[in-house]
């Protein structure tokens, strides 16, 4: 009874008040002629809309006002000179890098006029090895190539030579390729423990393997009804997911760490699911730290709220798999959690096939339905084609086929330990080095380090003087080795373990002095708030890869500068 009594009491407020507002509004517009109304409404109304749609962008308000900013300092007269003028400076220094070459080498910019002997091309071919500096062989550089073996080189040259001119476009034409692309699938199925079900594709490498896989998500996430389907991974998932989130228009929701064990936070993964998330992201390992997110915890997350959810183990995936034979068992990272729906493992990295490919492994075909591209009105024939490529390379197929072949379980099974027992080594002895750190605790074939009391890039330049090629990696501030096959040979862990101590010892004689070189820029570019010219000079630098003179002035070089 007393609460109706009180609505009612409400309810007569409300209508004196609308009664009151109503009296007031038309006391004002007492004056004004009817088309005054309407085009006061039909002005407003467009406002409010521009309002919005100003605010409420793919790009945040503050990211754009902050670029905005930096866009007016760089046209301050005085200080807009001084930042081209540094500018200028860094593209020319990268020029002269790329250019590098001995006197007197001249660059081809137009065909031969008279096709060249095949003695002559081998010729030529010599000068153009010779160029290489870094002796990879000895085992001094992190990643990059990971097994080096002379003698698999040799059997790939023939395999390639065999299907040099086979296409998986044509699997009529070509049927062992497509054999043989099946074959790697399926083995990389049986690895990982993908049921019967279990499915996938061969790409030409980790990032294509990685945008398939957010292709797919994103096109499941349209047919759930999600207009604007989100990637949900740990800031240390590959590069390879943004270009993703780029090439696709889609959004990509970076998660924080948890500090000390540098793998990603699950609980600030939980609060970024929204109705938008089209998929969750795991590395096993990720390529900054070598650390292997939760998977076991985020495969939780992915049942619970139904989300696809990918692991990348494209750096280690051919290590994870003979981790327990090797003796080094890892908690479960495979198809064998519930709730991982796909797997990105690079054959051209510990798979130890040439560089060209990789696989995409789906838990279901379900899911890999949503990854192909098929045209059925293209008046060229019914178009149907698996990944991003439409003809491809048969012979890189075939190469990674015979490599696996070669290799066999326990030929990775014996490399693995050979790696893993080389990265124990190094962890184990570099943990007695108190000046630096081992940032999370890698597992597998990576080793990042950091330093609280000198500039780590410091290590870096001097591991360089020493021969060394280490990746350089920031916030935080850090390098890492990636151990391969080649770090296996007799005495490089050893070596590297030395050369470590030994360039601390002499950069704690003067912990606090300024750091200079490469290693300088790289401290510097975290550093610059406007990160538009950090992106800026990375694009002048892929400019200067295509160069076959020194440009005039770096101006040629300019890659967007000359916008401003
Ligand atoms: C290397 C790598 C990739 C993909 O790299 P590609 O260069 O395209 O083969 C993806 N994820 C991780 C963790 C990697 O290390
Ligand atoms: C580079 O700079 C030159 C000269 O300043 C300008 O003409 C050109 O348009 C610029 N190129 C680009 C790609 O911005």
């Amino acid at each position: 009874m007393e609460l109706q009594e009180t609505l009612m009491t409400y309810k007569e407020i409300l209508l004196k008040y609308l009664f009151i507002a109503r009296n007031f509004v038309n006391e004002s517009c007492k004056e004004l002629e009817p088309y005054h109304l309407i085009a006061i409404t039909f002005v407003s109304t467009l406002l409010c809309v521009w309002v919005y749609n100003f605010i409420f962008q793919k790009e945040s308000l503050r990211s754009r006002c902050k670029k905005q900013v930096f866009r007016i300092i760089r046209r301050l007269p005085f200080v807009g000179a001084k930042i081209q003028k540094e500018l200028d400076k860094a593209l020319h220094d990268m020029a002269n890098m790329v250019l590098n070459v001995k006197d007197g080498v001249r660059f081809v910019t137009a065909l031969p006029h008279t096709g060249l002997k095949q003695e002559q091309v081998m010729e030529k071919l010599e000068e153009y090895s010779a160029l290489s500096e870094v002796s990879w062989e000895k085992g001094k550089v992190s990643g990059a190539v990971y097994s080096g073996d002379p003698k698999l080189t040799q059997l790939l040259v023939k395999v390639y030579g065999e299907f040099a001119w086979s296409n998986p476009l044509h699997p009529d034409i070509f049927p062992g390729v497509r054999k043989m692309e099946a074959e790697v699938v399926r083995m990389a199925c049986t690895l990982f423990h993908g049921s019967p079900q279990s499915c996938g594709t061969v790409t030409s490498g980790g990032t294509e393997s990685i945008l398939m896989a957010c292709k797919a998500y994103r096109d499941l996430a349209f047919e759930r009804g999600i207009k604007y389907p989100e990637i949900i991974a740990p800031v240390t998932a590959h590069a390879a997911f943004d270009k993703a989130a780029h090439y696709f228009g889609m959004k990509l929701v970076h998660i924080a760490l948890d500090k000390k064990t540098m793998k990603v936070d699950v609980k600030a993964m939980r609060r970024a699911i929204s109705k938008n998330t089209a998929m969750l992201v795991c590395s096993a390992p990720q390529f900054p730290h070598g650390v292997i997110d939760p998977i076991e915890e985020v495969a939780k997350l992915a049942v619970k709220y139904n989300i696809p959810f990918h692991v990348d183990a494209c750096l280690g995936g051919f290590l994870i798999v003979f981790m327990e034979k090797a003796g080094f068992p890892l908690p479960p990272f495979d198809f064998r959690v519930k709730g991982v729906t796909s797997i990105s493992a690079d054959t051209h990295k510990y798979g130890y096939a040439p560089k060209g490919s990789s696989v995409i492994l789906y838990s279901s075909k379900d899911y890999r339905q949503y990854q192909y591209f098929v045209t059925a009105d293209w008046p060229g024939g019914l178009y149907a084609s698996p990944s991003m490529a439409g003809s491809r390379p048969g012979g890189i197929v075939a190469a990674c086929w015979a490599t696996m072949m070669h290799m066999g379980e326990d030929g990775y099974v014996e490399a693995t330990k050979k790696i893993v027992t080389a990265a124990r080594l190094i962890i184990k002895e570099l943990q007695k080095v108190e000046e630096i750190f081992i940032l999370g605790n890698p597992e597998v074939s990576v080793i990042a380090l950091g330093s609280k009391v000198f500039d780590i890039y410091r290590l870096s330049n001097s591991l360089t003087a020493k021969g060394w090629n280490l990746n350089t990696l920031q916030f935080p501030s850090s390098i890492h080795i990636c151990l391969t096959l080649l770090h296996t040979k007799p005495g490089v862990a050893e070596l590297f373990v030395k050369d470590v101590k030994e360039s601390v010892t002499v950069i704690m004689k003067d912990p606090g002095a300024k750091t200079t070189g490469v290693g300088a820029i790289y401290g510097m570019a975290q550093t610059i708030p406007d990160r538009s010219m950090v992106t800026e000079i990375s694009r002048a630098f892929l400019d200067c890869l295509y160069l076959t003179e020194m440009p005039s002035s770096a101006n040629q070089i300019n890659g967007s500068t000359g916008h401003h």
